[in-house]
């Protein structure tokens, strides 16, 4: 098997707009719009079908079936049409005994469907917790599926689903997955965003190379038009800040919005190469906080991130509902005032140079706004 997810994975799942509403016209024509509106180019690959795929039975040898109406051809044939594009096909599964929609999981059929997810020519497996037996530990489940589809003759990226549950941080990496999923749902509105965020201080360090953080599919450009994770939308402010949260923690990228029909400024921010380098960044590092007494409180929170050219991401968060103070002292980065040193910084989302700062920078945030920069060393 080839290394996979050295970066963090970028793609595009059912789940967030269409839940049960998936065929395989859908996943054409959002491989089209992934052409069209630039996201192939930015990195995108990965069209995953999350739960409702399947028939509500297995067949009589006990395979998982395609449901005929959603997808008449097949799903081989779906993802040689994806191929074909160059990009790459996802389906979903459960740890349990049925999926969380209640169609048939791969509880103690492991082996075999991972085989018949090679045989589809499957790309990436995202694996839920629902149903599960309760005298089966959780990390038994991954594990299996793990060996099984590590072992299936095809490389395919396994998404583990377990919403964060028994300190899934600390084992998952062992099991052989590729990204796991460290909170419970999304929803499309600022406050999920802003819980989420939150939730990672502390365990965001065991995201790294070939195993990531997943902080959940992205809400960028839903516009509360989600069947199962409308929660009011948000705004484009505050779909700029929750990308860059997602690009400076390193997590998956996986858009949630319909993209065919997405606003131009949704294709902006989910295009932003220099956003998306941060978070594809070859090293991986995570980003520290240099301001962390406040978190709980109004105010904002400043993120830095070295990179593998020596150069460093620096992000400024307001996460609250008021404009708000924030700053940053090279110091807390680790740079003497007397060092001779400074910072020349790019603000990626005006994509303008701010030109050489010395000592640090303090300036007034808007609310649920930020500002990202990079920030190169040099002499003074
Ligand atoms: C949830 C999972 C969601 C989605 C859903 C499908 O458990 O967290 O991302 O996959 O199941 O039923």
């Amino acid at each position: 098997m080839m290394p996979l997810a050295k970066t963090p994975p970028m793609g595009w799942n059912s789940w967030n707009t269409f839940g049960w509403n998936i065929s395989e016209g859908l996943i054409k024509e959002t491989a089209q719009a992934f052409e069209d509106r630039g996201l192939k180019a930015a990195g995108y690959e990965y069209l995953v079908l999350d739960d409702c795929w399947s028939l509500r039975q297995r067949n009589a040898d006990g395979k998982l079936v395609a449901d005929p109406e959603k997808f008449p051809n097949g799903m081989k044939a779906l993802s040689d049409c994806l191929h074909g594009r160059e990009l790459k096909f996802g389906l979903y599964s459960c740890a349990g005994v049925l999926t969380c929609a209640e169609y048939p999981g791969s509880f103690e059929h492991e082996f075999a469907d991972a085989q018949t997810f090679a045989e589809w020519g499957v790309d990436f497996l995202k694996y839920d917790y629902c149903n599960r037996p309760l005298n089966h530990d959780g990390k038994i489940l991954y594990r299996r599926m793990a060996m099984a589809l590590r072992n299936c003759g095809r490389d395919i990226l396994f998404s583990a689903c377990n919403w964060g549950h028994h300190e899934v941080e600390k084992w998952i990496r062992s099991s052989g997955a590729h990204m796991w999923r460290s909170t419970g749902d999304i929803v499309d509105n600022w406050e999920s965003v802003k819980s989420i965020a939150k939730s990672q201080i502390g365990k965001e360090c065991h995201g790294a190379p070939y195993c990531h953080n997943d902080m959940d599919m992205l809400v960028v450009g839903m516009r509360d038009n989600g069947t199962f994770v409308g929660g009011g939308g948000c705004t484009d402010e505050q779909y700029r800040t929750h990308f860059s949260l997602w690009c400076m923690m390193n997590s998956p990228l996986m858009i949630g919005c319909d993209v065919r029909n997405m606003s131009d400024e949704a294709q902006a921010i989910l295009t932003n190469a220099e956003l998306i380098a941060l978070n594809q960044d070859p090293e991986g590092r995570q980003p520290y906080v240099t301001r962390h007494w406040d978190w709980d409180d109004a105010g904002a929170h400043t993120f830095v991130k070295p990179l593998h050219d020596g150069s460093y991401a620096i992000g400024l968060f307001n996460l609250d509902d008021m404009s708000t103070k924030a700053s940053v002292q090279f110091w807390d980065m680790g740079l003497p005032v007397a060092s001779g040193y400074g910072f020349k910084l790019r603000d990626l989302w005006a994509r303008e140079e701010v030109g050489v700062v010395k000592e640090g920078m303090n300036m007034q945030i808007d609310a649920y706004s930020c500002k990202v920069y990079r920030a190169e060393l040099v002499k003074v």
